[in-house]
């Protein structure tokens, strides 16, 4: 198992399987406070660090959520923020039953020399970052950079995306953290759902070459992909079945069984079709754990339902803990709508 010779092996693959463990999946709740404010003015609130704070309370401390909730990604002002009662958001998660998790990404630039595409940034200082973030409580990481189809994608993007998770990947790892390796291949675009599946092919194989290379522990990494399908302006529509077959045979070709979890993003599918999609992927056995990783699948209903009002806090923990338990069924294979 050591192929990686860091002291914190065993405790990563530990941090994993708790994270991919039957039933439950992560609730990705790291919006930057940039899209935080986009959040909160959809429902007419300013993006204040006391309204960041309420919504943020109102998620966390939605009861039984650990039930269904595994893991939950947080922003960094999240990781040292505490509840509007004075609880460090850190134990009430622990509490629940959640383990901390961090974004240590420092989000997308032009990509220079690219056909108008982006990189990621925030190698400079992760080795320290992530230290201090260990030190705070968390125990998984994520990094999340993007795959554009309609701009390409160039080798280069690819190649950049590939190098910059592994990198974080390894130093992750080296500093106690479970990295989520996250290239999102964006669903914008006309195209059909060949074609996404043939770039994902691509981005897959590059990205677990290079997580080869730095000598990354497969047994501790969890990996949140998109889903193969059509792109959102495509004419096209795919069943959950299609969708469900596409990825699989995805997966099959390009990640091996030693990673524990497979956590998907929602990246703009609506509540229902996140959790349907998810549900046809589990209908047989599969070699990993197949699970989710959802901010806006989420959230969304959640965050209209309380609509910044203190009365409306009980409704919306409800309309959270509805959605996370149709997607731990859903992780089952068990969803019935
Ligand atoms: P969505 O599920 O809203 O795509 O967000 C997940 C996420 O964390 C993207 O990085």
């Amino acid at each position: 198992l050591t192929i990686r010779a860091t002291s914190y092996a065993e405790e990563l693959v530990k941090t994993a399987k708790t994270i991919a463990s039957p039933g439950r999946g992560i609730l990705a709740m790291d919006e930057s406070n940039a899209t935080c404010g986009k959040r909160l003015a959809s429902i007419g609130l300013e993006n204040t660090e006391a309204n960041r704070q309420a919504y943020r309370t109102l998620l966390v401390s939605a009861p039984g959520l650990g039930q269904y909730i595994s893991g939950a990604i947080l922003f960094e002002e999240t990781l040292y923020q505490s509840t509007v009662d004075g609880k460090k958001i850190v134990d009430l998660l622990v509490e629940q039953g959640i383990v901390p998790g961090i974004k240590t990404d420092k989000g997308l630039v032009p990509l220079a020399g690219s056909n108008n595409e982006s990189w990621c940034q925030g190698l400079d200082g992760l080795a320290s970052r992530s230290a201090a973030y260990y030190q705070q409580g968390a125990r998984f990481a994520k990094w999340r950079t993007v795959v554009s189809i309609p701009n390409g994608p160039s080798a280069l993007a690819v190649k950049e995306a590939a190098w910059g998770l592994a990198r974080y990947a390894a130093i992750s790892q080296d500093n106690g953290l479970v990295p989520i390796v996250e290239p999102e291949i964006l669903l914008d675009g006309e195209h059909g759902i060949e074609r996404t599946f043939e770039v994902a092919q691509k981005v897959w194989a590059e990205v677990f070459f290079y997580l080869a290379q730095n000598n990354v522990l497969f047994e501790g990494i969890l990996l949140k992909p998109s889903m193969v399908t059509p792109g959102a302006e495509s004419k096209v529509k795919a069943t959950p079945e299609e969708v469900a077959d596409y990825t699989l045979k995805l997966l099959k070709r390009r990640i091996p069984s030693a990673v524990p979890g497979i956590m998907f993003l929602s990246g703009g599918q609506s509540e229902l079709e996140a959790t349907l999609n998810l549900n046809a992927m589990n209908q047989a056995p599969n070699p990993w754990h197949v699970s989710f990783s959802y901010a806006r699948a989420l959230q969304n209903t959640c965050l209209k339902t309380w609509g910044g009002l203190p009365e409306n806090v009980k409704a919306a923990q409800d309309a959270l803990l509805l959605r996370a338990k149709s997607n731990s069924l859903a992780q089952l294979g068990k969803y019935t709508g």
